[in-house]
C-alpha cells in the first residue's frame, strides 16, 4: 500500500472540487476587457461589498494585486514601507522597483506583527527636496512568512489615523484576510475600513484556482484597471474563474476554522515532544512555522526529512520550515503528519 504525501507547502496548492468545476462550467461569461462578463462583475460587486468600499477588480493573481495596488499609491521616486517579511518585499520578485520605480525601507518584526510605533517612526510624510517621501505603508493580515499572524485590529485602526492625518495612503496585503477574520471575528468590512486599498486571494485557503481581486473606492479601481491592462493583465471570459471564486466564498470561507484548529493540533503535539521549536499559542491561522534550528536543524534539513516521512514542506531561510494546512488535507492526513513532525523533532531531541 503507498501511504500518501501529505503536502503541506502552501494553501495555493488546492484542488477545485467537482462542485466548484460545476459551477465553473455553468458561469454566465462575457469580454471582461469590455467589462462585459456578468459573473465577474458579480464576483466584483460581492468582495468590494464584503470589504466595504465602493468597487472592487479582479486580477489574475495576488502579485498582480498587490502591485498595481502600490501602484495607485506610489510612483517612481517615492517609496512603500513594510515588514522585512513582507510579501511583497520579499516574493514579488522586486516589482515595485521593476515596473514602478519605488523603492522600499522596512523594519524588523516578529512573527510580522504590525508594530504602528515603529512604522510611524520610519515613515516620512514629506521628504522635501532631501529625503524619499513615503506613500503609502503596506500591512499583510494573515502574515504569510510570519507564520499565519493575524493582525491587532486596534492596531491598524491606529496606523490607518496616523498615517490619513499626514496623506500617508495604507494597502492592506489581503491574501489570508479570509483567515483573519475567520480566527478572530473581525468583520471583513472592519478590516477594509483600515486600508485605503486592498488585495484578496481567492487562490489560498479558498481553493480556487485562480484569482484574486483588489478593493478600493471607484477613483482608484478605475485607474488600477488601466494598469492591469497596461501589465497584460487584461482577461477576456473569466466569468468561468468568477464562478469558483463565487462558489469559494459561499462553500469554503467558514470551513478555513477547520484548517486552523488543524494547525494548532500539530503544533500541540511537536510542542509537547520539542517545546522550543513552536509556541502553539502563537500557531493562530492555517500557517505552521516550526524553528528547525531549535532542533538543531536548518529549515533545508528539516524540509528534506520531512518529505522522506511523506511530509512536505517549505524552507523558509536558514532556521525555519513552514506547513500550511488547507482544503485538501484533513484531520487523518493532519495526524499523519503530526505524527511524523513529531516523530523527527522527538528523536533529534533525544
Ligand atoms: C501574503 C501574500 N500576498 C500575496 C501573495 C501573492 O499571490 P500570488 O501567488 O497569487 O501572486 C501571496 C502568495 O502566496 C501571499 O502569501
Amino acid at each position: 500500500m503507498t501511504v500518501p504525501v501529505v503536502d503541506l507547502r502552501s494553501d495555493t496548492l488546492t484542488r477545485p472540487t467537482r462542485e466548484m468545476r460545476a459551477a465553473m462550467v455553468d458561469a454566465e461569461v462575457g469580454d471582461d476587457v469590455y467589462g462585459e462578463d456578468p459573473t465577474v462583475a458579480a464576483l466584483e460587486a460581492r468582495v468590494a461589498a464584503l470589504l466595504g468600499h465602493e468597487a472592487a477588480l479582479f486580477m489574475p493573481t495576488g502579485s498582480m494585486a498587490n502591485q498595481v495596488g502600490l501602484r495607485l499609491h506610489a510612483g517612481p521616486g517615492q517609496e512603500v514601507i513594510t515588514d522585512h517579511l513582507a510579501h511583497v518585499l520579499r516574493a514579488e520578485l522586486g516589482a515595485a522597483a521593476a515596473f514602478s520605480g519605488i523603492t522600499t525601507r522596512s523594519w524588523v518584526a516578529d512573527r510580522g506583527l504590525l508594530d504602528v510605533d515603529t512604522a510611524l517612526a520610519v515613515m516620512v510624510p514629506d521628504g522635501g527636496a532631501y529625503q524619499v517621501s513615503t506613500a503609502c505603508v503596506v500591512v499583510e493580515n494573515t502574515h504569510n512568512f510570519g507564520g499565519g499572524t493575524v493582525q491587532p485590529l486596534a492596531d491598524l485602526r491606529r496606523l490607518r489615523e496616523a498615517t490619513a492625518a499626514v496623506g500617508v495612503g495604507v494597502h492592506l496585503d489581503g491574501a489570508r484576510l479570509w483567515n483573519a477574520h475567520v480566527a478572530s471575528g473581525v468583520a471583513l468590512a472592519d478590516y477594509g475600513a483600515c486600508a485605503d486599498t486592498v488585495s484578496v486571494c481567492l487562490s489560498k485557503g479558498l481553493g480556487a484556482p485562480v484569482g484574486s481581486l483588489l478593493v478600493a473606492d471607484a477613483t482608484r479601481i478605475g485607474q488600477a484597471r488601466v494598469w492591469r491592462k497596461r501589465l497584460g493583465g487584461g482577461m477576456r471570459q473569466v466569468g468561468m474563474l468568477a464562478a469558483a471564486g463565487l462558489y469559494a466564498l459561499d462553500h469554503h470561507l467558514d470551513r478555513l476554522a477547520d484548517d486552523h484548529a488543524r494547525a494548532r493540533r500539530a503544533a500541540e503535539a511537536v510542542a509537547l515532544v520539542a517545546p522550543g521549536v513552536v509556541d502553539p499559542a502563537t500557531v493562530e491561522t492555517n500557517i505552521l512555522v516550526l524553528d528547525a534550528a531549535a532542533a538543531g536543524r536548518t529549515g533545508a534539513e528539516l524540509a528534506t526529512a520531512a518529505a522522506e516521512g511523506g511530509v512536505l514542506g517549505y524552507p523558509m531561510g536558514p532556521r525555519h520550515t513552514r506547513f500550511v494546512w488547507h482544503l485538501d488535507v484533513d484531520d487523518e492526513l493532519t495526524d499523519r503528519a503530526t505524527d511524523v513532525l513529531a516523530d523527527l523533532l522527538r528523536r533529534r531531541g533525544a
